[in-house]
């Protein structure tokens, strides 16, 4: 791109500066699409946003001292236009520089899907995300509409799926839930069409169904009663493929679909779809047989086909995740490619259209430690391995905010400023891009959007850290590393690492309000960023239980990204490594026995390397804390993620000795922590205000054992997670 570049996101495809400047007091608003009068010779904005791609978004914008003038060839064109006239004008300064702008899309298809099935997202939610996309020039709204935890579209002649599908009842008894009326759906529709915007519905099939069996049972195998799934994950009910119920339902609730959304394409979902109930059914056997088909697999592939059929006789097309490949793909679906680019391949290969939204790179749902800015910014949706007639049909990508863990106040901070990224990718050619570039631009971007009111979360967690206790000195050490690449792209700014190890307190688990603004001791200056590649930091001495050490990297002054955190617990048992009857999976050994009685403490993400898992085992350890000690607590913290199969042990029974030989129970305790909880937990098992002397510490953690019966994983085996155990 030409230098200098505008303050716009994404970045237009052409850009060529002239003399002078356009003073942006001329411009008291700009005008949406429907009042400019230029606009009236242009086909109607319905025919425009049916189907993404189909019409042509390019336009023209011409700045001279004088004037602006907007030219393009559909509505759509126009209204994108008039987004980047809207940011241009909502930047710093009073003026805009003269030139000509020349831009048009990359990709055809540039979408979020919002998940508002896990959790239930209001109109105005919905309505601010439109406009949030809008000014960064997405034109598609996945609208994932009905999930195992709930079913948010109201469909008259099926009253139960608002009265029971829509509600489940929380691990605490509570209800929670909600649906869109058929004037909710309208009114989004027609506020996303105002902004050029083509909403696509998504109704799953056959898998994702719990919520709709709970209401309607005869739609699944057995037949038998369920609740709406309180879990994340994916269940085994699902429809019944060898009932005719199950498509005179879906039948129905597609025709009102059609009523209600005017997008060509309809999503049905089509991934994670168990087959163990249609192994075990009759019915679905039955069809397995009448139908020819090879197994399971081809019976949700002749089932897609059939709900493939039903769309096409409504002049709709279908759009499937890509496991509808499996068992063979539909003569006319598009695959949405998720786990990696590997269906989108296929996809194409097969003379098909693709949407690609990998993991890697779309998923926003994750934290920014696994997926931050810098990775987004390298999606490129077209697959190397395609030949350009292949890569004809790659439509574009979507992000995909899935919300099991992103109730509606966390939504927008998760999707931005990471969107801003994604925009790009879909707009902007890959060969005008550079991450370096983009930053420049991103920074007073955010700043505009937060004095608006968005409510932007971090870019990234540029500051990775390993912590470790070293034996022979006793020492706790914390090595620091700055996201190399990033670091590259800051050359040229002042960034310096703030740290202390401020936080002192008494019990575990403390979570302070991290003011980093107040993080100004002592600062680690480093004029040339890749000295701290490597820094070293020796905890310092604390003579308190407990202390967090945080660190947060500045840029020219400003906190950026998220602060790193890492909890000790100064103890008895720290340094001492400790006996176990059952190692420790090796999947998750959390770096040793060691990191048991390391001192540091696992944090919420059970993977951090702190945490040890145990696969259907107890956890029993023995610490020999070298001469008899003075007791005053012990405790050790375990994890709890439901979704993972990492459930609390039942109950830790502590035993002390002095001989390691004769052992004396202090304690078996319990806990109120319910197993259906939905979010993460950590439990600190401790007994306290004892008074004793002692060399030896065992603790013995009762693993369930299984998964419980009502978890998707009922009967395997399920994790302990341990980490720390702390004597003091
Ligand atoms: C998906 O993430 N199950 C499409
Ligand atoms: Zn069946």
């Amino acid at each position: 791109m030409t230098s200098p570049s505008l303050p716009l996101i994404p970045a237009p495809q052409s850009w060529t500066p002239s003399i002078g400047f356009f003073p942006k007091a001329h411009l008291q608003s700009v005008p949406l699409i429907q009042n400019l009068d230029a606009a009236a010779d242009l086909p109607s904005p319905e025919e425009e946003i049916l189907e993404p791609g189909l019409a042509d978004e390019s336009y023209r914008l011409v700045i001279r001292p004088d004037g602006m003038e907007l030219t393009a060839h559909s509505r759509s064109g126009l209204f994108r236009g008039t987004q980047t006239v809207q940011q241009l004008m909502d930047a710093a300064g009073d003026s805009i520089p003269c030139g000509i702008i020349e831009d048009f899309p990359g990709f055809a298809w540039r979408g979020m899907l919002l998940d508002c099935a896990r959790h239930f997202m209001p109109l105005s939610v919905i309505k601010e995300t439109i406009d949030q996309l809008a000014y960064h020039k997405f034109n598609v709204l996945h609208w994932h509409l009905t999930e195992d935890q709930g079913w948010r579209l109201e469909v008259p002649a099926y009253p139960r799926l608002t009265e029971v599908a829509a509600w489940r009842t929380q691990w605490d008894g509570t209800r929670y839930g909600g649906y869109y009326t058929s004037e909710d759906v309208r009114e989004v529709v027609a506020y996303a069409a105002e902004r050029f915007i083509t909403v696509v519905p998504e109704i799953e099939l056959p898998g994702h169904s719990v919520a709709a069996i709970a209401a309607y049972p005869e739609l699944s195998c057995t037949g038998l009663p369920l609740e709406v799934e309180t879990q994340w994950g994916v269940f085994k009910d699902v429809y019944c493929a060898g009932n005719e119920k199950t498509f005179e339902f879906l039948e129905a609730v597609l025709t009102h679909t059609l009523d209600l959304f005017p997008s060509h394409y309809i999503h049905i979902g089509g991934d994670e779809c168990p087959k163990d109930r249609w192994h075990a059914c009759p019915k679905c056997q039955k069809r397995i047989a009448q139908e020819d088909l090879a197994g399971e697999h081809e019976l949700q592939s002749w089932f897609i086909r059939r709900i493939e059929t039903f769309l096409k006789e409504n002049d709709r097309r279908l759009i499937g995740w890509d496991e509808i490949l499996e068992g063979g793909l539909a003569p006319s679906a598009t695959v949405q490619s998720w786990r990696g680019i590997r269906g989108a391949i296929a996809a194409a290969r097969q003379g098909h259209d693709a949407i690609v939204s990998p993991t890697s790179h779309c998923y926003f749902d994750y934290d920014v430690a696994t997926l931050d800015i810098r990775q987004v910014y390298t999606f490129n949706p077209r697959p190397e391995k395609l030949t350009d007639e292949e890569n004809q049909h790659i439509l574009g990508g979507e992000m995909n905010l899935w919300s099991e863990y992103i109730p509606p106040e966390r939504l927008s901070k998760m999707v931005f400023p990471r969107m801003t990224a994604m925009a790009e990718c879909l707009w902007t050619d890959n060969e005008k891009r550079s991450f370096p570039e983009f930053l420049q631009r991103l920074r007073p971007h955010v700043e505009f959007l937060k004095s608006a009111g968005v409510n932007v979360g971090p870019a990234d967690q540029p500051v990775n850290y390993k912590a470790e206790f070293l034996e022979d000195s006793a020492t706790t050490v914390v090595k620091l590393s700055l996201d190399s690449e990033l670091v590259k792209a800051m050359r040229g700014h002042d960034l310096d690492l703030r740290q202390r190890a401020i936080f002192r307190h008494e019990t575990p688990g403390y979570q302070p309000d991290l003011r980093v603004e107040d993080m100004v001791l002592p600062p680690v200056r480093m004029s040339d960023p890749l000295v701290a590649k490597n820094l070293i930091m020796v905890w310092p001495d604390s003579d308190t239980p407990w202390d967090l050490m945080v660190v947060q990297l500045f840029i020219d002054g400003l906190a950026y990204g998220t602060p790193t955190v890492v909890e000790r617990s100064h103890n008895l048992a720290m340094g001492r490594q400790p006996q176990l009857l059952h190692q420790a999976s090796s999947r998750y050994p959390g770096g040793g026995a060691l990191s048991l009685c390391n001192g540091l403490l696992g944090t919420r993400n059970f993977r951090d390397g702190f945490w040890s898992g145990y696969e259907g085992n107890d956890l029993n350890a023995t610490v020999d804390l070298g001469e008899n000690k003075k007791i005053t607590r012990i405790s050790i913290r375990f994890y709890q993620g439901a979704t993972a199969w990492i459930f609390l042990p039942s109950t830790v029974e502590f035993q002390v000795s002095n001989n390691g030989l004769d052992w004396e129970s202090m304690a078996l305790i319990g806990h109120d922590v319910s197993p259906s909880i939905q979010d993460r937990v950590i439990y600190d098992f401790a007994v306290e205000d004892v008074s004793l002397q002692a060399r030896y510490v065992r603790i013995i953690a009762n693993s369930l054992g299984h998964c419980p019966d009502w978890h998707p994983g009922a009967g395997r085996d399920c994790w302990v997670f341990a980490d720390e155990i702390v004597v003091q």
